[in-house]
């Protein structure tokens, strides 16, 4: 049954105008709601009595922030750190750059990191080593999809949405060439909108 409303939803995603380009969906959005549910629940219970701070990595991680912060019981305030990492390619770069700061400080805070995808992980590790240098109470890192990658870096993540193959994925705020982003499920690209013009 709920198989079959799995299928079901794949093939509606996959007939809106906007999934040109996709060959297929590997994580639908239902998968993705009960993910947030799972973790929602689990920063509530590890943050009880505090208001955490949720630290957003823009631009790909805005659709799960949106989402995880009101699927949360417990009081948070947000704010947005941009890294420069991919530009329009598939590979990381290695080059990473503080593009927009934090407004506030966050001494003594729990702040809670709020990642689309780690891949290679030099983002979140260039970003974790630049918070962790203004004395935080604590950090916790959450990051909804995690690459299976042999040669990426052991980076602090504390909890993962979803282990995914290492492809290329879109849509759920990740972009190719800043198209896609507006999907509700992640899916994988055809070759040829990859290599295209
Ligand atoms: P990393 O530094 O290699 O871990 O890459 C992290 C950033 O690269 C993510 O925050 C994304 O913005 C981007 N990225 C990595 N893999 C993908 C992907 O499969 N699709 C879209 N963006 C990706």
């Amino acid at each position: 049954m709920v198989e079959s409303a799995v299928e079901d939803s794949k093939v509606s995603d996959l007939s809106a105008q906007k999934s040109t380009g996709i060959r297929s969906v590997l994580i639908t959005k239902e998968q993705i709601e009960a993910a947030i549910r799972d973790i929602a629940a689990e920063l509530d219970a590890a943050c009880a009595g505090e208001t955490p701070l949720m630290v957003g990595v823009l631009t790909g991680a805005v659709t799960f922030m949106a989402d995880l912060m009101r699927a949360m019981q417990s009081h948070v305030q947000i704010d947005f750190m941009a890294v420069s990492s991919y530009g329009d390619e598939t590979r990381s770069s290695g080059v990473v750059r503080i593009l927009k700061d934090l407004n506030q400080d966050i001494a003594n805070r729990h702040v809670i990191v709020v990642e689309d995808i780690v891949d290679s992980g030099l983002t979140l590790q260039y970003l974790l080593d630049n918070l962790r240098r203004r004395d935080p109470a604590r950090i916790t890192v959450v990051a909804l999809l995690r690459k299976d990658k042999a040669d990426a870096i052991d980076v602090q993540v504390d909890r993962v949405g979803f282990e995914i193959p290492d492809e290329f994925v879109v849509g759920y705020g990740l972009d190719y060439a800043g198209r896609f982003r507006n999907l509700p499920y992640i899916g994988v690209l055809d070759e040829d909108v990859v290599q295209g013009p």
